[in-house]
């Protein structure tokens, strides 16, 4: 493969079709979700070789809850048991672990396994995993118009001096730039409440492959499908 010359700095992926793949393998769902960590490894190792600075992982939306409780259960597990099993080699590979989305609905166990992830590998610097949990665009935005609201209402700032830095800056992304490229597999073409407000020029990606499928060679074509685009930014050349 030809070396692309633009490098997403940050990657975002909504990782689709776990529930499909499980289907189409005569398994239980939550064997899918268990399939899809593989991919998760693989694209940080495809990321960090690029030296892509942030890779987001929407691993689980607001709307998840409503699914049936043995699956929310079995994805909790594997949030925990994934953090924890992987820790050390996040730590050598110099990958930070952060999160984006309310934990606060989590239970505290789940909340106290994320929190030691996050310490644990507060010192990488070759790349940050972003993992977006219990997160919705929607949700997000709520919350950081609710905390200007009140600083509005505090006095502390005057309304018409929001902007949209400020906003950007009460998001949950707030330490992190902009998505460049947002990939979604399996084939699916639509956003789901993901970074709708960070995602406003990004490029985007709808590979057919399911998650639990998605390789270290996907990864790299999306690397190359976005060294073909011509970014703009509502700008002519
Ligand atoms: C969407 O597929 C996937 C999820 C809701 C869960 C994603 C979680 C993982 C890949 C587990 C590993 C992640 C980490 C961070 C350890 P779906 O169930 O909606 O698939 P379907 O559309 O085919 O039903």
């Amino acid at each position: 493969m030809s070396e692309p010359k633009r490098i997403p700095q940050h990657v975002a992926i909504i990782m689709d079709g776990n529930g499909r793949w499980a289907g189409l393998h005569g398994k239980e769902r939550y064997e899918g979700h268990i399939a899809g960590v593989e991919p998760v490894r693989a694209s940080l190792r495809a990321a960090a070789r690029w030296g892509v600075k942030y890779l987001t992982l929407y691993a689980f939306s607001t709307e998840n809850w409503g699914r049936p409780a043995e699956e929310v259960a079995a994805l909790m597990e594997l949030f925990c048991r994934s953090v924890v099993s992987e820790t050390p080699e996040l730590k050598r590979q110099g990958v930070r672990i952060a999160m984006i989305g309310d934990r606060s609905r989590f239970s505290e166990k789940v909340q106290r396994y994320l929190a030691e992830a996050e310490r644990e590998t507060a010192g990488g610097e070759r790349l940050t995993l972003i993992l977006a949990l219990n997160y919705s665009s929607r949700s997000e935005i709520t919350r950081a118009v609710r905390l200007l609201a009140s600083r509005a209402a505090a006095g502390e700032i005057a309304p018409e001096s929001i902007d949209e830095r400020m906003i950007s800056q009460a998001l949950d992304t707030a330490p992190y730039p902009d998505p460049d490229l947002v990939v979604r597999t399996s084939g699916e073409q639509r956003l789901s409440n993901f970074l709708l407000w960070q995602s406003s020029y990004a490029e985007l990606w709808f590979p057919e492959v399911l998650w639990p499928d998605f390789t270290e060679t996907d990864f790299d074509r999306a690397i190359e499908e976005y060294a073909r685009r011509d970014r703009r930014f509502g700008l002519v050349k």
